[in-house]
């Protein structure tokens, strides 16, 4: 008997993750969800059952602790097939780095990098086997520079990109697709997280805009996305750009907007 083919998405309480839920339930998959907050995760399923989503399950866990390890127990104990793992969750922070909290520090690097790879780690095998499924790796327009104020979750952005590109080179010989979703500023519980005024005056995306234009990318194999135009140039000047006047601009700008 085949084994029931199911959307793992990380981070699916809030923001991006609870909008690619929604869009996959439309979609019609199953869907496994998870993060920290239980009563969050359990007000979703209702919305997602009638929105098309066959089945809804969810796992409960820190992926800054022993998450992952909760999850693939999970995933190998109920037999699931994971048919395309959003590695979603993630969470962001400013402020002069000698000044931050390590631990959340580290943290930031367990959740945004640490966890995306085990799990990658962990599923990889059985879509290679089976030559189909699919990887998302949520990255940013902080994946292509250097963020300084914001130094660990830039870095932890700038590996999530060089990882899913190499994966993606890796893997396109097996049908297994790896790509990576690099947002601007999108209009989720992201800044709140982050203890992070909401930035004011900037091109701001929805959840929706972001999840719809990626969905569309995957559905068209690219190896990575920066979602909204304005996004797009900025990422392409900031390339085009020398390296270190990049970095002394991205430090004026982070100064003023991502500190409160
Ligand atoms: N919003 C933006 O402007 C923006 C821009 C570029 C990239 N991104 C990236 O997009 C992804 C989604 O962020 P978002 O904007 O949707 O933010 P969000 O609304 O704050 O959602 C973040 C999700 O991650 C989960 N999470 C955080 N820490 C976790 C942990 N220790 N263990 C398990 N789950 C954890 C949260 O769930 P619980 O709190 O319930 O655990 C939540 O569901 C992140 O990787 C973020 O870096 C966001």
């Amino acid at each position: 008997m085949s084994k029931p083919s199911f959307v793992l998405i990380t981070g699916a309480s809030y923001g991006l993750g609870e909008e690619y839920a929604l869009q996959l339930a439309q979609r019609g998959k199953r869907l496994l969800l998870t993060a920290r907050s239980q009563a969050r995760l359990e007000s979703l399923v209702p919305g997602l059952l009638a929105a098309g989503a066959p089945e809804v399950r969810l796992v409960v866990a820190d992926l800054a602790a022993d998450g992952v390890a909760v999850l693939t127990r999970y995933i190998a104990a109920e037999q699931l097939e994971i048919e395309l793992l959003i590695n979603n969750a993630g969470f962001g922070g400013g402020g002069e780095f000698a000044q931050c909290d390590p631990a959340r520090q580290l943290a930031m690097i367990d959740v945004n990098v640490r966890a995306l790879v085990a799990l990658s780690r962990a599923l990889l095998p059985a879509m290679r086997e089976r030559q189909s499924g699919a990887i998302m790796n949520l990255g940013s327009v902080a994946s292509f520079q250097p963020g300084p104020y914001g130094a660990t979750y830039a870095a932890t952005k700038a590996f999530v990109l060089s990882f899913s590109l190499a994966l993606w080179q890796e893997y396109r010989g097996y049908g297994v697709h790896i790509m990576a979703v690099c947002p601007g500023y999108t209009d989720t519980h992201f800044f709140a997280a982050a203890n992070l005024a909401p930035p004011r005056g900037v091109y701001m995306q929805s959840a929706a805009q972001v999840v719809t234009e990626s969905l569309r990318a995957l559905d068209r194999r690219k190896p990575y996305i920066v979602p909204g135009a304005p996004n797009r140039w900025l990422v392409r000047a900031s390339r085009l750009a020398p390296r270190l006047w990049v970095v002394k601009v991205t430090a004026r700008w982070m100064r003023t907007r991502w500190q409160r």
